[in-house]
């Protein structure tokens, strides 16, 4: 049984003070068990997430990680840090940090393996663009980008790990992908996974679809047998639209 996860993307959005606030809105509103909430924050909002989120269901995650522990990476953030405060989760490759910071497939591999060493749980993002999609070439790229993000992890690693998919076309823009086109990459996904490792190594991975999620659609999203939940950015700054997100089975 795959726990299903809600976690909140929040980007580049809120200081530690806003933080607490939210973490102050949502306290007792979270499911005790069923679904795995998790918010992912800016790395200045972390120590107050995790000192907020300790004692409750909530887990944490950082929006990237360096692949290296420590040394001079002036402005980087460290693997190895972020564990020591108690990080559960890191999202790595966000098609936000591959566009702008021009993040390669092989960065996402390195860093996926960092956080592993360093016990926490990377959430591997992939996705295509609109072009692609439209080329027919959606499904190869994906693929392509899972294969390269997890070559040199084993497969014990691999089904704790996270995988988001996210179609570039609906992040941030309103158009979610149907519940249909989500179901059907996660699940060409979920075979990559299949061919690459073994099907209990891929029937135990979580894969989640990220775009424009939002309590109005999450409900039909998550009834798909392979969307094992939502990595969710717009929808999940606000506390009233995220605990209506972690509480879709409600
Ligand atoms: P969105 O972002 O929910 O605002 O579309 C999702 C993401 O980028 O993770």
């Amino acid at each position: 049984m795959r726990t299903p996860i809600i976690a909140g993307n929040w980007k580049m959005n809120k200081n530690p003070k806003e933080t607490q606030e939210f973490l102050d809105s949502i306290k007792g509103k979270l499911p005790e068990s069923g679904v795995e909430a998790i918010i992912g924050a800016p790395a200045i909002d972390l120590t107050t997430l995790v000192a907020g989120a300790e004692g409750t269901p909530l887990k944490t995650a950082a929006e990237n990680s360096y692949f290296e522990d420590a040394g001079a990476f002036t402005g980087e953030t460290s693997p190895k840090a972020l564990s020591e405060m108690g990080l559960d989760y890191v999202i790595i490759g966000h098609s936000e940090r591959r566009q702008y910071f021009k993040e390669t497939d092989e960065d996402i591999n390195k860093k996926a393996k960092t956080i592993l060493k360093n016990n926490m749980l990377p959430i591997i993002c992939c996705g295509e663009t609109l072009e692609q999609r439209e080329a027919g070439k959606a499904e190869d790229w994906v693929t392509g980008q899972i294969e390269n993000a997890v070559a040199g992890i084993s497969a014990a690693d691999i089904a704790k790990s996270v995988i988001a998919y996210e179609p570039i076309w609906a992040i941030g823009t309103g158009k979610t992908a149907t519940a249909d086109q989500a179901q059907e990459m996660v699940h060409v996904i979920r075979e990559k996974l299949a061919s690459l490792y073994d099907q209990d190594t891929a029937d135990k991975t979580r894969i989640l679809y990220g775009g424009s999620v939002k309590p109005a659609n999450v409900k039909e999203l998550m009834a798909k047998e392979d969307i094992d939940g939502g990595l969710v950015g717009g929808a999940s700054m606000d506390p009233e639209s995220y605990v209506a997100l972690v509480n879709y089975q409600k």
